[in-house]
């Protein structure tokens, strides 16, 4: 007995090393802590159950037969986060470059199956040099055995990526497929095909970083919804936004207890909007001032700054928040924001999370560039988004509200359960000048005419009332006590039910 404990003990110090110290200081030399490190800041101390800790793979092709490294690259298993379980895989890029082999893939997919069966997220901390090169085909099917899994974990179970190496070719599909993308800033990059195929093809010289660094998935292609500085504060940051989820479609989301009080009153709301209706605000200080403890977990910051999503608590409970950004081209609707909010809706929606909007929007970006782009597909995907969520939904519209992006934007219409707009709301077809313009065409010579118009429109329609005397606005409030209205408006909402037609799936212009 003594000698199958010292025989078990020796093999798991081995297994533990991973590709060997050599190439753990290596690791280490760039700046990356090692699969297991990592694992260890994710998870709560002492909670990690590792699982096919011995695997080795089955090639032997290329002088692999040599070269069989116990857990094949990668380290996975199951543990919790603040007490609440999560299953993790984490890419060894020490043992053969964390590559992706047969066997691999079958322990990732093990750990898959399991979380959607025992209903919890799964975190894939990835670093890898893709498919393993002398497997060939076998890599890639065991590649498609995760994606296919991504596939139908997607909506059962949130699927969180973190990226703290390469990610690169294919591989870059399974990060795309979850809910989530995280990317360690210096460290981190994702492309399909890298900078030497894309000199050989289309003559662009470009570095790795600049084709697919942190700072281009999250500012330009919106493929990562964050960076962080390095491994530790990517890891910590993981801790957190699990916190405000669901473990799966199944459960409500947790609540955590607070210290706020549900009835405060932010009395510098009441002047946060400016006299001019041109002169833009910070919309991010209303969601800090709603907000318990002013804690906001935001998704894609650096992206279409023009709309905010992310996370809040109300009385301990997660509240998705969607706000237009006046700061940042006046609010408007454009194709980058509706993406970036549609599919934050979405998520929402999938996993029961309420929703929260934040109005101040003057309409769709006018332009050829927008047009060109697709801005009535894209902007559809938010009107749709919207439209198809049964979650309970609360709107405040604290300015302007025109047009298309009025009905886009949670309004009634759209199955909002309590539509509030503050004494500052302008809920129109258009602004009142661009809509003298049209109407007044014949009289745009005389300034003194126009001006006249301009102000009975103004009067008729810069308000909140037209809307709440039809009952499209429920209620006009206070700015100053916005938390509470909305935190009794989420508390009214809890029992919420409501259900759409059965259907295969829907077909939301994608
Ligand atoms: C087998 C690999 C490997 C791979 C790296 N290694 N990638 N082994 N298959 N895909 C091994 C290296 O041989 C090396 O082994 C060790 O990992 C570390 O790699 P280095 O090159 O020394 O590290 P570094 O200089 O940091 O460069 C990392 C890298 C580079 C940029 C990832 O290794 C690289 O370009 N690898 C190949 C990437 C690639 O083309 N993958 C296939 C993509 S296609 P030793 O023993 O020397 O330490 C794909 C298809 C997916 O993934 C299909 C899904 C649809």
């Amino acid at each position: 007995m003594k000698d199958i404990l010292a025989e078990l003990h020796e093999r798991r110090e081995s297994a533990r090393l991973g590709g060997g110290q050599k190439r753990i200081d290596s690791q280490h030399a760039k700046g990356k802590l090692t699969a297991r490190e990592r694992i260890d800041l994710l998870l709560d101390e002492g909670s990690f159950e590792e699982y096919d800790m011995f695997i080795s793979h089955r090639c032997s092709d290329f002088g692999m037969e040599d070269n069989r490294p116990p857990g094949d690259g990668v380290v996975t298993g199951w543990g919790t986060i603040n007490g609440r379980m999560v299953y993790v895989f984490s890419q060894d890029f020490t043992v053969l470059g964390g590559s992706v082999s047969a066997t691999h893939a079958q322990k990732i997919c093990k750990i898959m199956d399991m979380a959607v069966q025992n209903g919890a997220p799964v975190i894939g901390l990835n670093d890898s040099g893709g498919a393993r090169i002398q497997e060939g085909v076998d890599a890639l099917a065991g590649y498609a055995e995760i994606f296919q899994r991504n596939i139908m974990a997607s909506g059962v179970i949130p699927q969180i990526s973190v990226i703290m190496g390469p990610c690169a070719g294919g591989a870059v599909y399974s990060p795309a497929m979850t809910d989530f993308i995280f990317m360690v800033k210096d460290s981190s990059y994702m492309f399909v095909t890298g900078p030497d195929v894309v000199k050989t093809v289309t003559n662009e010289q470009v570095t790795a970083e600049e084709l697919g660094g942190a700072s281009t998935h999250t500012k330009k292609s919106s493929v990562a919804d964050g960076a962080f500085e390095n491994d530790v504060e990517a890891l910590a940051e993981v801790r957190r936004l699990v916190d405000f989820l669901p473990l799966n479609n199944r459960e409500k989301p947790p609540v955590r207890p607070f210290f706020d009080d549900v009835d405060r009153i932010e009395t510098s709301l009441d002047t946060i909007v400016p006299e001019n209706a041109n002169t833009p605000y910070d919309m991010k200080e209303l969601i800090l001032k709603v907000a318990d403890e002013g804690d906001f977990y935001e998704i894609q910051e650096d992206y279409a700054k023009n709309i905010i999503t992310g996370f809040i608590r109300l009385e301990g409970q997660t509240v998705g928040v969607v706000a237009n950004q006046p700061m940042v081209l006046a609010g408007c609707l454009d194709i980058d924001s509706s993406r970036k909010a549609a599919r934050f809706v979405r998520f929402c929606d999938a996993f029961e999370i309420p929703i929260l909007t934040f109005v101040d929007v003057p309409g769709f970006l006018p332009g050829t560039s927008q047009e060109y782009g697709g801005v009535i597909k894209h902007g559809a995907k938010l009107l749709f988004a919207y439209g198809e969520a049964t979650v309970p939904k609360v709107t405040v519209i604290t300015r302007k509200a025109y047009g298309g992006a009025y009905d886009v934007m949670a309004s009634k219409h759209l199955r909002g359960d309590v539509n509030y707009a503050w004494p500052t709301a302008e809920i129109a077809v258009m602004g009142a000048k661009g809509a003298t313009e049209i109407l007044y065409r014949s009289e745009l010579g005389d300034a003194d005419k126009i001006a006249a118009r301009t102000a009975e429109y103004e009067d008729r329609f810069a308000n909140p009332f037209v809307a709440a005397e039809r009952g499209f606005i429920d209620e006009v409030i206070q700015p100053k006590s916005t938390r509470k209205r909305v935190s009794r408006a989420f508390a009214m909402l809890r029992g919420k039910q409501l259900k759409n037609p059965w259907k295969k799936h829907d077909n939301i212009p994608l």
